[in-house]
């Protein structure tokens, strides 16, 4: 009896447990496959709900994939893709990498009406996972890439007043050594012009010299000394590192979780390796400074100012912002400058010529305290900041206020990209004649 009770009791149960685990015996690898695809969809069309949410409101632009959102459309070039969405989406327009929604400005005039009526609101700088977490963590950011606080502003303060027109007046004999050695190197590799000769090290090492006597007032004098093809070599590194598109783990998180992470592991030597040559800098200096045999520079100048207060870690922040800040950026523009004289002779004959028209055949490396006499020389360097455009994405803000454009309201917190690449190639304000490459020019 207590049987048949606990049997018609149990019985329902018993099959349902009986027919589960049929079924469960069947379908187990469908199960087990499907629970976590499951999970990816409701994953998926959660961030999908996310990703909508996060978008500036009235602002238009591409929406992209789930998930990466238009990571996939920038995979090649960047900027490039920017432009080309000016003819669909206007000059001021949102995309998204990942979740993360982006503003991004592609003309000049669009960026004079919103970076000049916002300057406060645009004043900081976004963090993202690998710049800012892996390869920052102990030596600090650079003065482009911090978040604005009391620290940031100090160390602008320093900055700009190292490189402000009468500081930089004072550096006037520095960029005329530098320029001299580099004119020398390419002579001496060069063979007088009798061999084929890779001018890349030479340029690397003329902006490293002139970062280092900057900051540290002590020359890299030839491509031999050890710290050269350190330096050229981890900075250019760490410069990938910021870039605003190579880093999928900055938009996408779940990839900071593969335990095989090569490229956090390779970031964090990098930091390790440029730890490495800033101590020996910084130990460099202190010796001089104790023994008096010091240059001026920028770092003595803040160590020795009693008023400055500025911490270690602002110091470094420094440091790293004079070398990063004029090594890809110097050594690009002149790259680019030597290759396109190399293949315009008329625009060198024509340079020649309007530099003998002030300086004679007496003086081929004319005046160095003179930059703005020749105005075709003036207008050769001038055209070259922007024949090749060095940032294309500038330094990416992030805005601290509310911002309006154009009626739509873009939220503090928002990342803004300033397209310097589509600005510089506006065809409204840089028409194709204009130029003073163009042959009638
Ligand atoms: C061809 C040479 C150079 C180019 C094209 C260039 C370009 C730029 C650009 C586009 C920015 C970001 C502006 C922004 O969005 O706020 C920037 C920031 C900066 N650059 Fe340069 N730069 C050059 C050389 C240098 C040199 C030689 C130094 C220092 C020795 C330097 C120091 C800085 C500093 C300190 C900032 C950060 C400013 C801030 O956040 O307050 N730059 N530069």
């Amino acid at each position: 009896m207590t049987r048949k009770v606990r049997h018609v009791s149990m019985a329902p149960t018993t099959l349902l447990t009986d027919d589960l685990l049929v079924l469960l015996a069947g379908k187990l690898p469908v199960i087990l496959l499907g629970a976590p695809l499951a999970g990816l969809l409701a994953y998926i069309l959660i961030n999908e709900v996310v990703r909508a949410k996060a978008r500036v409101v009235g602002l238009h632009g591409p929406r992209g994939l789930p998930l990466i959102g238009n990571l996939w459309d920038i995979r090649v070039n960047a900027a490039e893709q920017y432009r080309q969405w000016v003819s669909k989406f206007g000059a001021v327009y949102q995309i998204q990498l990942g979740n993360i929604p982006v503003v991004v400005i592609n003309s000049s005039a669009a960026a004079k009406a919103i970076f000049g009526q916002n300057t406060q609101a645009l004043s900081s700088r976004p963090e993202f996972y690998t710049f800012h977490k892996v390869v920052s963590n102990t030596a600090g950011t650079t003065i482009g890439t911090s978040p604005y606080s009391d620290s940031l502003k100090r160390r602008r303060k320093a900055a700009a007043s190292a490189l402000n027109r009468p500081s930089v007046q004072t550096y006037v004999g520095f960029l005329d050594l530098e320029s001299r050695d580099f004119i020398k190197e390419l002579y001496t590799y060069g063979h007088g012009g009798q061999t084929p000769v890779d001018p890349m090290p030479m340029i690397q090492r003329l902006s490293l010299s002139l970062s280092v006597t900057l900051n540290w007032g002590t020359r890299i004098s030839s491509q031999q000394e050890s710290l050269f093809a350190e330096i050229t070599h981890v900075e250019e590194e760490i410069s990938k590192f910021r870039s605003t598109t190579g880093n999928l783990q900055d938009y996408i998180p779940l990839l900071r979780l593969n335990p095989i992470n090569t490229h956090s592991a390779k970031a964090r030597d990098m930091r390790r390796r440029r730890d490495v040559y800033l101590t020996a800098l910084n130990k460099g200096l202190e010796e001089r400074i104790a023994a008096g045999t010091s240059s001026p520079c920028i770092q003595a100048n803040v160590l020795l100012d009693e008023e400055a207060k500025l911490s270690k870690d602002e110091l470094t922040s420094i440091s790293l912002t004079m070398l990063s800040g004029g090594l890809d950026t110097v050594t690009t523009t002149l790259a680019w400058l030597v290759a396109l004289l190399a293949n315009r002779p008329d625009i060198q004959e024509k340079a020649v010529a309007e530099i003998r028209a002030h300086y004679g055949e007496d003086q081929p490396l004319c005046d160095a305290e003179d930059d703005q006499k020749c105005a075709y020389m003036v207008a050769l360097v001038r055209e070259m900041l922007r024949y090749f455009t060095v940032l294309r994405l500038a330094l990416p803000r992030v805005s601290v206020k509310e911002i309006v454009y154009n009626g739509a309201v873009i939220p503090k917190g928002t990342v803004v990209f300033l397209n310097s690449w589509a600005c510089n190639m506006g065809a409204f304000t840089f028409p194709a004649t204009s130029s003073i490459f163009s042959q009638n020019n």
